[in-house]
């Protein structure tokens, strides 16, 4: 049974301001403003599950141009913990991150990372990989963690199942269930905040709560989450369960369907999303944010995976411990901007001019730029497989690229151009298969 409720609207701590909109497909631009800095959409938002992306520290991340990053609940809910959450004053503190961030609720990491987590109308009931013992994540344990976070965009906790499921009854279950849990949700986040500058104030006033559709690739079912999710009034929308190995055609028909029926003025996230080609056909489809570990897992060694290495480009995904790149001496992708691909002796960002020593500090004829052809595919070959700064190089270059990809499908929806891009998006990307 799900709680019968007129439409409400709960309070926020963004400003969501559709700039543009293509003529022919969906896709929307937007100015989005939040607790800790406005940022644009359509927006990639990179994963930085422990507080850190693999790799980088929090001024390379900053120096890739992400002003929004993801946390996980789970991970910093397990270590450091609450209490240092607390105690520091939340994640931004902890990880010396003055921009935004935004933190997934934890289930969903539980259930696909720990075989033994099980869910009950309780929350999700799993055992510590700490020390094995016995742990319950509720609706309202998951939010007052996010809060000891200070996330500026907090999720619910969802009920998710494997869009491949064949159970029709368990993925209903659990798209009703994800509903029920947002109205555990929403009560949670709007009790008073005791670190707000106005007496009784809620959490609600410095967090923004998203809710996440469920339902799996049935239509219908995927409409009526949306009708009630709706109806709860929370400040932004995602659309979960995707990304799980479901065919192209039936997650396009998913994304369609959401979009169709979620409010205009608020922002659409699809959770998990960060293949390049599914990035710009969901932006077609009229949704804003996405989040994805792909583009910074590819970079790196992994102890299970064999594949890594692999570089963004517009011409495709280049693999860079190929021996190919022994001798190419030319930058990881041409047209990138990135602090990795940018030749030495061109303008960096204040950021990285930083460590540089005033001229007046100089000792006579001392040059400040390294002239040069900066980093280019031979080195990052020579290094990748032995150095991990050749993984890190090639992580901040993957995740500016993403970031990039999005800034162009946004300035090409402004500019009116946006099916022309998509084109010629298209033929760069499938360039090397031909
Ligand atoms: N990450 C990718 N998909 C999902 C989802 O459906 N729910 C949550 N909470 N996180 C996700
Ligand atoms: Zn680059």
């Amino acid at each position: 049974m799900l709680k019968q409720m007129a439409k409400t609207t709960m309070p926020s701590a963004l400003k969501f301001e559709l700039t543009a909109r293509c003529s022919t497909t969906r896709a929307r631009a937007s100015i989005l403003q939040l607790p800790h800095g406005t940022v644009q959409t359509p927006l990639f938002m990179p994963v930085a599950t422990q507080g850190s992306l693999k790799g980088l520290t929090p001024e390379q991340l900053e120096a890739t141009g992400c002003r929004l990053c993801l946390n996980n609940t789970y991970h910093l809910g397990l270590r450091p913990g609450q209490e240092v959450l607390d105690t520091i004053k939340g994640a931004h503190a902890l990880q010396s991150w003055p921009h935004n961030i935004l933190t997934d609720s934890g289930g969903f990491q539980m259930v696909s990372l720990l075989d033994l987590a099980t869910v009950t109308e309780r929350g999700v009931e799993f055992l510590s990989p700490h020390d094995g013992t016995p742990m319950l994540l509720t609706p309202e344990h998951s939010i007052a963690l996010q809060h000891s976070i200070g996330s500026d965009i907090i999720m619910q906790l969802d009920d998710v199942i494997a869009t491949t499921s064949a159970d029709t009854e368990r993925m209903r279950e659990a798209m009703l269930r994800s509903v029920r849990w947002l109205d555990r949700c929403i009560e949670e986040h709007s009790k008073p905040d005791p670190m707000a500058a106005v007496e009784g104030q809620t959490y609600a006033s410095r967090q923004n709560l998203f809710c996440i559709i469920q339902g799996g690739l049935d239509l219908e079912m995927r409409r009526e989450c949306c009708e009630e999710m709706v109806k709860r009034g929370t400040p932004g929308i995602a659309i979960g369960g995707l990304s799980g190995g479901e065919e192209k055609e039936s997650y396009c028909k998913v994304v369609k369907a959401c979009t169709e029926m979620l409010p205009e003025g608020k922002p659409r996230y699809v959770m998990g999303v960060g293949y390049p080609e599914d990035l710009i056909v969901s932006v077609a489809l009229g949704a804003d944010m996405f989040d994805c570990v792909w583009g910074t897992r590819t970079a790196i060694r992994h102890p299970q995976k064999a594949r890594f290495g692999n570089a963004i480009t517009s011409s495709g995904v280049l693999n860079l411990r190929s021996s190919t790149y022994a001798t190419d001496f030319t930058p990881i992708d041409p047209h990138c901007q990135c602090p990795v691909c940018r030749p030495l002796d061109s303008p960096a960002p204040p950021l990285l001019n930083s460590s540089i020593c005033p001229p007046s500090y100089a000792s006579e004829g001392e040059t400040y730029t390294a002239k040069g052809m900066g980093i280019t595919k031979a080195y990052i070959h020579h290094l990748v497989a032995k150095e991990t700064v050749g993984a890190h190089l090639l992580t901040m270059h993957n995740v500016a690229w993403l970031l990039a990809l999005m800034a162009r499908a946004r300035e090409a929806v402004v500019g009116d151009r946006f099916p022309a891009f998509v084109k010629e998006f298209f033929e760069e990307w499938y360039q090397g298969d031909r």
